[in-house]
């Protein structure tokens, strides 16, 4: 598959320049945290996410921590850090891989030997067998996807473990657990087709979720979605089953179900602290989709007023968003798909054209650096990063790097084996149904 490949124009400013700017008061824009000009680890030994976006959100209890990261690397400047990293690649060559996602910030993409969204940077995992150590710069889920996808000597490391999702973590195993014995007592036996061979409900996880939440939808018959295959993944479900279960993102699952025309009162909403989500067996069993009560905090920052506004002030422009959005967002913007289905529309456009773009800050900027033919802004005029991706600095993945050349492997991810194992089979599953 092709994979993009790592742009070759910087980001002017990039989104840390921008945060140091309004903190040092030389810019008029503003963010929803100064704390985020801080390096990240001020907020490594703290509880809770840090600033930004996700600051209400809280970390469970079982997460992992990020111990201190050494001095060096804390005071070490921009340009240190960047000789740094690329003198430890350097010497480690093809024994290691780099992948970025797409919102990583600019000084660590820069890096990256794949840069891409969560489903083809799982592809390059998989497509990397001989590489010693994969170095993910992500978050803490898409981790444990590239060690349920890489081999078993294959070391993947998180360079700061406290990059988590908040969202992944809103569907916490034992809460689905619980959820599945309840729709058991209303639906009768899970396991059990119908007369017309169907299944009463096929659980579908999005990528963004625990490797236990992965396992669990593999032992169960289902399978796992990323936002570029969501409506086939959700098509196949229903090849199988009644109904669907669909976590952790609400929104995600809403807007799919909705394009391929399920009906708004056929989506009720599961929250895991409500006797049967806070429905009746009645709006249950006549259910098409179960949705989990989750959110991302940085897409939901999006609003209708948003666009009415880049519309009134660009009449001619293209609204496009991330399928996490709000139903109303998505419905008012012009398209909707995942970070990639974003980069290729702009890709594809040949008449220079302005786009107001509905996803997290560090991809808008570094589209717009990449396509100076358009004008290319974010739909949130607030300078608000993904928290959790915004913890990956430079100098953790320098000193991983540099751990790497001595020897040693920090922060490496593994996911255990009685959770592997059907994980894998949900995952399969979902690299068999491409994006369309
Ligand atoms: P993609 O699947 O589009 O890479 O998005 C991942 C993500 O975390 C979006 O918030
Ligand atoms: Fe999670 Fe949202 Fe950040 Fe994506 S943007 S990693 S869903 S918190």
């Amino acid at each position: 598959m092709s994979i993009p490949t790592i742009p070759v124009r910087p980001i002017d400013p990039s989104v840390e320049h921008a945060l140091q700017a309004i903190v040092g008061g030389a810019s008029a824009e503003s963010t929803c945290s100064t704390d985020l000009a801080a390096g990240p680890w001020d907020f490594d030994t703290r509880p809770g996410y840090g600033p930004g976006s996700s600051m209400g959100d809280v970390i469970p209890t079982g997460a992992p921590r990020q111990g201190e990261l050494p001095v060096e690397y804390r005071e070490a400047g921009e340009d240190e850090l960047d000789a740094r990293i690329c003198a430890a690649k350097k010497a480690l060559g093809d024994r290691v891989v780099v992948l970025g996602h797409f919102y990583q910030r600019e000084e660590v993409v820069r890096h990256a030997d794949y840069v891409g969204d969560s489903f083809q940077l799982a592809n390059a995992a998989l497509e990397h067998p001989d590489a010693e150590a994969i170095v993910f710069c992500g978050v803490h889920f898409m981790a444990e996807t590239a060690d349920l996808l890489s081999g078993p000597d294959q070391a993947v490391l998180l360079p700061n473990l406290a990059a988590g999702c908040s969202m992944a973590d809103m569907a916490d195993i034992d809460q689905v657990e619980d959820c599945w014995e309840q729709l058991a007592d209303v639906l009768g036996p899970l396991d059990e087709a119908d007369e017309d061979g169907l299944l009463p409900v096929i659980p579908v996880t999005y990528m963004n979720s625990s490797a236990a939440i992965k396992g669990f939808v593999g032992r169960h018959g289902g399978i796992v979605c990323t936002s570029s295959n969501a409506r086939t993944v959700l098509e196949r479900a229903f090849e199988r089953g009644r109904r669907v279960l669909f976590f952790p993102d609400q929104h995600l699952g809403r807007n799919t179900a909705k394009a391929i025309g399920v009906p708004l009162d056929l989506m009720p909403l599961w929250n895991p602290r409500r006797p049967l989500g806070g429905s009746s067996a009645d709006v249950l069993q006549n259910s098409r989709v179960i949705l989990w009560h989750g959110f991302c905090s940085v897409h939901r920052r999006f609003t209708v007023a948003q666009i009415e506004q880049a519309r009134a002030e660009h009449p001619a422009v293209r609204v496009i968003v991330h399928p996490e959005c709000p139903m109303e967002v998505v419905d008012a913007a012009d398209e909707a798909g995942s970070t990639d289905f974003i980069r290729k529309a702009i890709d594809a456009a040949t008449e220079p054209t302005t786009f107001a773009i509905g996803t997290e800050i560090n991809l808008v900027r570094r589209l717009a650096a990449q396509y100076p033919q358009h004008e290319i802004f974010c739909l949130d005029p607030v300078v608000c990063p993904c928290s959790t991706m915004y913890r990956i600095h430079p100098g953790y993945l320098a000193w991983v790097l540099e751990e790497l050349v001595a020897g040693r492997a920090p922060n490496r991810i593994r996911v255990s084996d009685d959770v592997a194992q059907p994980a894998r089979v949900a995952l399969e599953r979902m690299l068999a149904a491409r994006p369309r």
